[in-house]
């Protein structure tokens, strides 16, 4: 007899909810949808030449090495690389001990919630969050609390007194998930003194910080603003870092910045997981680092996306209804739009692909889908006479929507 494998699934595995964003990706997969959704970097840009000439470099001067499998930590001149980085970005006392590398964030994500969270645990998300960080840790089972963000990022002052209700409870927070750089969705950036601020909760509250930052160095305009990691001095924070924004995602590449005990942790979590990340790619990487082109590639990338961004933001002025707003990202790779709450974004979503245009419902951000007036539009993949167009296709559609 065949199996009912509905029998055999693990309760995890019920759990799991298919990321709507990759669901609905699959419908806007038509070459005449102009898709404002997604969130991918622009392909144009990628430095293709130079990634084909070190590749060749390392495949034929060390291809041994780059086609074998490597440290579970990431291999040695890699993570000697960021730790410099890393140093000189204000991380004071980096070490190598307290770094391994990932396959990009996403894992990440994955490794952390594996070694933190047991079913039922309490976790602390912005409200909207990264809906692959929601993913990861729906997958282990977390109950999640909420915390809105306003154009500062996080409030404090909330989460203070929800970390407050629930000690007094006696609930052990495992930790707070934050995008403090332009935020996925929401384009916000965490400010100096909220920084501070959420440095101290989390030190009188004892509440560790996972600081998710995969976008901190695409900042077009505005001050740089340090890291939370930087800022801590005394390792309640673990940084979650990517190669998937300054590089490329397809070299699948990330890394954790955290205090050893934790990394130790992280490399038994990940040993199980994939045993290392592909060598191929990091000797790639550490290249195009040691040589000297991330400058040039990131310049570039601010630059194309600042042009992108005030195009969509000129257009969002022409075409969006006045009882529309949204948010004047200063990097990163989107706009977050509210609508009035009358007009349910999940709804409008199927009128916006009969009008051949896409976005990424609001709901999307999450943990329980509680939220219908939001739309995520992204400005990094579209060209600008997409941009323009798509905006316009669905400031149309919400012009009909509006009640007078
Ligand atoms: C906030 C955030 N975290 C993590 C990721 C995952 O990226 P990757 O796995 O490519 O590093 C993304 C991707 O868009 C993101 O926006």
């Amino acid at each position: 007899m065949s199996i009912d494998w509905k029998t055999k699934f693990s309760e995890r595995s019920i759990t799991m909810k298919a990321s709507a964003i990759r669901e609905l990706l699959k419908l806007v997969d038509s070459p005449d949808i102009i898709s404002l959704a997604g969130g991918m970097p622009d392909p144009k840009l990628f430095p293709k030449e130079v990634i084909a000439e070190i590749s060749r470099n390392v495949f034929l001067n060390h291809g041994g090495k780059a086609l074998q499998y490597g440290a579970t930590e990431g291999i040695p001149s890699l993570r000697e690389t960021l730790v410099n980085e890393g140093i000189s970005e204000g991380i004071e006392t980096l070490t190598i001990d307290n770094l391994i590398v990932t396959t990009a964030s996403q894992q990440g994500l994955d490794l952390v919630s594996k070694i933190f969270i047991n079913p039922g645990d309490t976790i602390i998300v912005e409200a909207p969050s990264y809906v692959g960080g929601l993913q990861a840790f729906h997958a282990f089972q977390a109950n999640f609390e909420t915390v809105p963000l306003d154009h500062e990022g996080i409030r404090t002052d909330l989460l203070e007194e929800k970390i407050k209700k629930l000690k007094s409870k006696g609930v052990n927070i495992k930790f707070m998930y934050l995008i403090p750089n332009f935020q996925n969705p929401a384009g916000v950036t965490l400010s100096l003194k909220r920084r501070e601020e959420i440095l101290e909760i989390s030190h009188k509250y004892e509440v560790p910080i996972i600081e998710d930052d995969p976008y901190g160095e695409i900042r077009f305009e505005g001050e740089t603003l340090p890291s939370l990691v930087a800022m801590d001095k005394i390792g309640n924070v673990i940084a979650l870092r990517t190669f998937s924004k300054i590089l490329a995602p397809g070299l699948r590449l990330g890394w954790i910045i955290a205090e050893k005990s934790v990394i130790q942790k992280l490399v038994l979590a990940k040993q199980a997981s994939d045993l290392c990340s592909p060598s191929s790619t990091q000797y790639i990487a550490d290249e195009f680092i040691r040589e000297g082109h991330m400058k040039a590639y990131l310049n570039l990338v601010r630059k194309t996306y600042k042009e992108k961004k005030d195009v969509m933001l000129s257009a969002l002025e022409k075409y969006f209804p006045k009882e529309t707003s949204w948010t004047k990202p200063e990097g990163g790779m989107f706009v977050w739009v509210t609508v009035p709450e009358y007009i349910n974004t999940d709804e409008l979503f199927k009128k916006a692909i009969k009008e051949k245009v896409a976005y990424v419902v609001g709901s999307a951000f999450y943990p329980h889908g509680e939220d219908t007036h939001h739309i995520r539009l992204n400005f990094t993949l579209p060209t600008i006479e997409q941009i323009d167009e798509g905006v316009k296709r669905l400031g149309n559609l919400l012009k009909k929507e509006i009640r007078n």
